[in-house]
């Protein structure tokens, strides 16, 4: 594009650095941010200063009132990202900002992390790890850090969208029979095999392990709860890769602490960084820092996947993955 026709772009982030050099190729960049940590709400605002789009990440604080005080120039907000929870979709609509987000390309990477969670949780990885690098291992012993074998169990899972499908095509790698709640049942095609729940009070009792991979959102808020806690087999096992509100953690927390949840593998927290700090004190817990989509094959996808959406808009098209 000729410079005087590049679209004006904020980077609310440091992206990866192919992101980077298309961003800077294809679009007029108003204001970066040097740093790969969210900005304040204020300082969002400023940098979207003189931007035609902004493009953002998870965690950005895009609520309402940071919507609300966008400059007029603003006519679109990428986000690098498939949820879209960090943002007042209701305000940006209000305005007319079109929102678009990345689905698809993150997929195989969150499944392979929630795969990473089911057997780092079910076989003690975080407490074997502490034990090598704490210099107090003293050799291979007949009932050391006996874990739960995942091969062969029940797997429920909650969000049997793209990833918990991809998920459940993993788990079936070994020999897991897998259920799901979902509000539809999906077609057999994307079914593969895997029992439906129309509700989660008859999948809970009868698995070992239960992944939740949904997107959060109001009508999923803390629904993992004591209820559903208690209806769980004792010594099951909990993974989370969608989001920390899908979680009431006092009653997650709980379960922990007695052993009914055996152990928990946890990549998404409520008000993330700030997780709940009696997380840190369970030994059964397997703790990352949100690194889902943490490879530089997917971060490089999502990137090019949320300039496609711009580039789609700034050329009068329709962008793919619109959201609002
Ligand atoms: C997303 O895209 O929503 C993820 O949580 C970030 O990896």
């Amino acid at each position: 594009m000729a410079e005087s026709r590049r679209p004006r772009l904020a980077l609310t982030r440091l992206f990866p650095p192919d992101v980077m050099a298309r961003a800077r190729r294809s679009y007029s960049i108003v204001a970066e941010n040097p740093e790969d940590i969210p900005a304040d709400a204020a300082r969002l605002v400023a940098m979207a200063e003189g931007a035609e789009a902004i493009l953002c990440a998870a965690g950005d604080p895009f609520g309402a009132e940071t919507i609300n005080s966008l400059p007029g120039s603003v006519r679109a907000i990428a986000t690098f990202s498939v949820g879209t929870d960090h943002i007042a979709l209701d305000a940006a609509r209000a305005r007319g900002i079109v929102v678009t987000n990345t689905p698809d390309v993150l997929t195989e990477a969150t499944a392979e992390l929630t795969l990473l969670l089911l057997l780092g949780a079910a076989r003690r990885a975080s407490e074997g790890e502490r034990l090598v690098r704490g210099g107090g291992w003293k050799g291979w012993a007949p009932t050391q850090l006996l874990g739960t074998q995942v091969t062969g169990k029940r797997l429920g899972i909650l969000g049997m969208g793209r990833i918990g499908r991809a998920l459940a095509r993993m788990a079936r790698g070994l020999l897991m029979e897998i259920h799901y709640h979902n509000r539809t049942r999906l077609p057999p095609e994307l079914e593969a095999g895997a029992i439906w729940h129309s509700e989660a009070a008859s999948m809970l009792p009868l698995i070992d392990m239960l992944a939740l991979t949904a997107p959060g959102g109001p009508g999923l808020a803390k629904w993992l709860n004591a209820e559903r806690i208690a209806l769980l087999k004792p010594g099951a096992i909990v993974v989370n890769s969608g989001r920390g509100s899908l979680v009431d953690d006092d009653a997650l927390i709980a379960a922990l602490r007695t052993g009914h949840v055996a152990a928990a593998g946890l990549d998404v927290y409520a008000n993330e960084p700030e997780l709940d700090p009696r997380y840190l004190d369970c030994a059964n817990t397997f703790l990352l820092p949100h690194l889902g989509s943490a490879t530089v094959e997917t971060r490089n996808a999502m990137g090019f996947r949320a300039l496609d959406n711009l580039d789609a808009l700034f050329a009068g098209r329709e962008p793919s993955d619109r959201v609002i």
